[in-house]
């Protein structure tokens, strides 16, 4: 006799097939940053971990799955076996070496293009349907290498990108002005890194733009204020990793942020990596910088044509031109 008995005198119904799944590859700081969020989010229904250290992902499955009287129900697997990820609707890619204090993420590039090389491969083809979202650094070229190893169409190989970015700059800007940070609209764009650019036009805060808000106020200190936000985005990551030795938390809810528009066909605009030649005047060869981009389900389903100012066009152009001159130098 089992457990539980069917309603109605019939069997009991079969498992429902459509679940959805989440590969996560590498279990470090940022990994499992993401896996508790998509726990705690309940983003997924089959959750699965990869990494190779073998002993590190059995414990951090064990330690997640200890968990699961507190946690919507999520079955959780560890496998360094990329079989197990079979049929994953998003993966995420975190695995890597990550920079060391004061170090650029652009230096991380030739032992993280290696790694992609033995990651990419058997990810893609255990779920050739899937979207992979990258967050390992430097996370534009390495979504361009995604890109370019899986074969996969540009609209389901995207960069968690500026999306963390922008959340620092909306932040810091509603720190400044004491208000709720969902309240401040702002687009950071480019590179995820230290040649980003900020969409000035963008800023809104309760939905009042604030340049024009500020043109008409004649509150000039306010721009250099801006500024010199922007430039604390940037120091960001620099100074976390100097004071902690990496960054986790605040990708975390990024990544989830991300997670939900894709997977729940939410059609948010979010900034993040996507191919943009052609975009913006971006034609020095095929590169991923982050734009407004709506998300959903099939993953990049547009960019927006936000009017930029011929100084944001200009950074813009040579934020990606860095990363071009750099994948030049790839051998895939
Ligand atoms: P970590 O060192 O804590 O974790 C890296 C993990 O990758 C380790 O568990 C390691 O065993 C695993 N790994 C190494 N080689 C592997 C392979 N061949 N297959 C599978 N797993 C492998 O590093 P952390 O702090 O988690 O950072 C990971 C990456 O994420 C770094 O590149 C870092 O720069 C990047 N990052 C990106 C952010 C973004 O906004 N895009 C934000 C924060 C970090
Ligand atoms: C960040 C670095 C690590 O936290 O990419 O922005």
């Amino acid at each position: 006799k089992s457990f539980f008995s069917a309603v109605g005198g019939g069997p009991p119904p079969s498992p429902s097939k459509r679940h959805t799944k989440i590969t996560v590859v590498g279990v470090g700081n940022v990994g499992m940053a993401i896996a508790q969020t998509i726990l705690t989010q309940d983003l997924a229904d089959v959750l699965t971990l990869v990494d190779a250290n073998r002993d590190k992902l059995r414990g951090e499955m064990l330690d997640l799955q200890h968990a699961a009287a507190f946690l919507p129900r999520t079955k959780i697997h560890a496998s360094s076996d990329y079989a197990e990820t079979a049929h994953s609707d998003l993966c995420i890619v975190t695995a890597g070496a990550r920079q060391n204090p004061g170090e650029s993420r652009l230096n991380l590039l030739n032992r993280n293009v290696a790694l992609f090389k033995e990651i990419i491969p058997p990810l893609a083809k255990s779920s050739p349907e899937s979207i992979i979202l990258v967050v390992s650094n430097p996370v534009d070229v390495l979504t361009y290498v995604a890109w370019r190893i899986s074969g996969f169409p540009a609209n389901r190989v995207i960069g968690s990108g500026t999306n963390l970015d922008s959340s620092r700059f909306r932040f810091l800007i509603a720190d400044h002005l004491d208000v709720n940070a969902q309240d401040v609209q702002a687009y950071i764009v480019g590179e995820h890194g230290d040649s980003s650019v900020a969409l000035w036009s963008s800023i809104s805060v309760g939905g009042v733009p604030i340049l024009s808000f500020l043109k008409k106020q004649q509150i000039s200190y306010e721009k250099e204020t801006l500024e010199s936000i922007h430039r604390e985005v940037i120091e960001s990551a620099y100074e976390v990793i100097r004071l902690k030795g990496y960054t986790s938390w605040a990708i975390g809810y990024s990544v989830a942020n991300l997670a939900r528009s894709l997977l729940r066909d939410q059609r948010r605009i979010h900034p993040v990596s996507v191919l943009a030649k052609g975009l913006y005047g971006i034609d020095g060869g095929d590169v991923f910088v982050s734009l407004p981009a709506l998300l959903g389900r099939n993953g990049v389903l547009g960019v927006t044509n936000v009017s930029l100012s011929d100084e944001e066009v200009k950074k813009l152009r040579e934020s990606a031109d860095t990363l071009v001159h750099l994948q030049r130098q790839l051998d895939l």
